[in-house]
């Protein structure tokens, strides 16, 4: 280590050590830094990771949400689906081998550029299209799709405003009798106690040269939102990276209102998948609305 590598190491420490009690939810964004190439890359490992489901679900859990949505969003060959935030597209892929016209909108440049190579080897780009965007500036055209996907809990990460917003984008999107799936975290389940951890790792999703990551969560009761404060020290370079990433939550019932704001007619809720055996289910709110 250089000199003045450690001589950041120890402005980096004291930064931490300095930290302001508890973060302002939303003041430094509130997401992942999934549009930075070298997250995005390193990121791309743990979606594509089977020996785990925290960045996209394994092949095998996919499989069963797949089949459960193709009868609950009423898919055919021919039907023509969007799927927001769609990652590396293994969701969207499989759903275009089963014959449906999908357009995945995601802003993380590996995923999005691995997702179109996926289609390309499985025959069905010509089904495809991907666009590099956030999905928070989304066009879409009106009724342009027959159903939208909105899997693994990415409506928290945006304001209550922004997921207002969004919701009328996907119901505009819609023709009419058109669905939309929303998987949301259980309000009822979230953890609503402070917490903190630590590890260290030599690479991984942080970085790729050793690094210390320090995490805490922070639940604010007044906003119905969990903060997760991360600050990770890479230990050759002396860099601080800090990262706040907010989930705000929702009851049933306030989605549900939200999601007839935004044009839907009828809003389903299934806990728990509806029963799917995934390894985390018990977590999870899956909300099916669908236009008048
Ligand atoms: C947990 S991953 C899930 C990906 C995919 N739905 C799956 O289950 O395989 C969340 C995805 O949301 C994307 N994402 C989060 N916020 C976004 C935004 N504002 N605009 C576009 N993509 C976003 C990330 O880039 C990431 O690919």
């Amino acid at each position: 280590m250089t000199g003045q590598a450690s001589a950041r190491l120890a402005q980096a420490l004291w930064k931490v050590y300095r930290r302001p009690e508890r973060p302002t939810p939303w003041a430094s964004g509130g997401n992942l830094p999934w549009e930075d190439p070298d997250f995005s890359r390193r990121m791309l490992r743990e979606h594509l990771d089977e020996s785990h489901g925290a960045a996209s679900r394994v092949s095998a859990e996919r499989q069963l949400q797949v089949d459960w949505l193709w009868s609950r969003l009423d898919l055919k060959a021919g039907s023509r689906l969007l799927d927001i935030t769609c990652g590396p597209g293994l969701y969207a892929v499989e759903f275009a081998r089963r014959g449906c016209a999908v357009t995945g909108v995601d802003f993380g440049p590996a995923s999005i550029s691995f997702a179109r190579k996926l289609a390309e080897s499985q025959g069905v780009a010509a089904r495809c299209v991907f666009l590099e965007q956030d999905v928070r500036q989304m066009v879409v055209q009106e009724a342009a799709f027959d159903a939208a996907l909105f899997l693994y809990g990415q409506l928290a990460v945006l304001t209550r405003d922004e997921a207002s917003a969004l919701l009328t984008s996907a119901a505009s999107s819609l023709n009419s009798g058109g669905r939309l799936c929303v998987e949301l975290l259980d309000q009822e389940k979230v953890d609503k106690n402070d917490s903190s951890w630590w590890y260290t790792d030599d690479q991984g999703l942080w970085g790729d040269g050793p690094y210390l990551h320090l995490g805490e969560r922070f639940w604010y009761p007044d906003h119905e939102l969990s903060l997760e404060r991360y600050q990770i020290l890479h230990l050759e370079t002396g860099e601080l990276t800090e990262v706040q990433l907010c989930d705000q939550t929702y009851s049933a019932e306030t989605m549900s209102r939200m999601m007839r704001e935004a044009g839907f007619g009828s809003v389903k809720v299934y806990p728990a998948w509806d029963g799917l055996p995934l390894y985390d289910a018990g977590e999870w709110l899956v909300y099916l609305a669908q236009m008048p």
